[in-house]
């Protein structure tokens, strides 16, 4: 039996970002989107453990380590401990996600790994089981495995759906070289040294999305990180102009970055405004979202 799975990425509408908590992780009122941007994974049986990647002509494999302690390693792991088997599978990860680019590439592989490996070994893991398990691992797994258009909280992994029936059309850059999230966040802490303990909230961004207005929604999209991510890679900042420039409504950076996103009116005006960014940017890609969570898309 082999069982395919396909994961979103996420593109964050309002990151609100608060002061570091104990534990050192930063509290957040987020609105995850996941967009068709996808990452699947296949699982197959195996005497033991291996794990294999393919990555896009535009991607470099040595981006995505597969020895180790890969999080699709972890995921394996964690849920044959969780119900007390070994961990054998022969599992592959075909990558359309952006690697460090700030669409939780590797969340989404996790995720997908989880609901992969769930049904190879029969084990029927219940729902709420499957997002604990996901919770440790990540704090953006939940929300793979949920998918949609969801509030988060806590440090992202407490996902609550929300009603999100338009389609919105994204133009998303990604970049050559990815950032580290632990860095941005360091850069946050930097820049923000009095940082609210509560994170600012997604009222406006949540009021646009009933709307299914594109431009209230360009007008609200929130990104506490943006400013660290900037100043990482000033770059950016002239991709974003070039991104208005080009027709779009709005550039923002993606979560810790720094994959840039322009939200466009439409299907037709997103494909305008990638056509036009395409003559600075090699990889430029179009995507609509809110799309699925971590689902089968082949069982055989
Ligand atoms: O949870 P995850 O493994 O994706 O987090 C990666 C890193 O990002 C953490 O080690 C931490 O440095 C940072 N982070 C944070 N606050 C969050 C989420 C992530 O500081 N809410």
């Amino acid at each position: 039996m082999t069982v395919t799975v396909r994961a979103p990425a996420k593109i964050n509408l309002h990151l609100g970002v608060g002061a570091p908590r104990d534990d050192g992780f930063h509290p957040l009122v987020t609105v995850y989107q996941a967009v068709g941007l996808c990452d699947d994974v296949t699982a197959a049986p195996s005497p033991g453990w291996t794990l294999g990647v393919t990555v896009p002509d535009w991607m470099d494999a040595d981006d995505v380590p597969v020895t180790g302690d890969n999080i699709v390693d972890r995921a394996g792991r964690l849920l044959a401990r969780r119900h007390g088997i070994p961990a054998r599978a022969a599992v592959s990860v075909t990558k359309a996600i952006p690697v460090a680019g700030g669409m939780a590439g590797g969340s989404a592989d996790a995720a997908a790994a989880l609901v992969a490996l769930d049904r190879l070994w029969h084990l029927e893991t219940p729902d709420d089981d499957l997002l604990a398990l996901a919770a440790e691992l990540g704090s953006d797994v939940p929300f793979a495995l949920l998918g949609g258009t969801a509030l988060g909280t806590g440090r992202g992994e407490l996902v609550e759906p929300v009603a999100d029936p338009s389609t919105w059309w994204w133009v998303v850059v990604p970049s050559a070289q990815g950032l580290s999230t632990p860095a941005v966040y360091r850069r946050f802490d930097e820049i923000h040294p009095d940082a609210p303990v509560e994170p600012p909230d997604a009222d406006t961004t949540l009021a646009a999305l009933a709307t299914g207005d594109p431009e209230r929604l360009a007008g609200a999209l929130h990104n506490d990180l943006q400013e660290a991510a900037l100043d990482l890679r000033p770059d950016l900042a002239d991709l974003l102009e070039k991104g208005r420039r080009a027709g779009a409504l709005r550039g923002i950076v993606s979560g810790s970055g720094p994959t840039c996103l322009f939200l466009a009116d439409d299907a037709d005006a997103a494909r305008n405004v990638a056509g036009r960014l395409s003559a600075h940017h090699d990889v430029v890609l179009v995507a609509n979202g809110p799309v699925a969570g971590a689902h089968v898309v082949t069982y055989a």
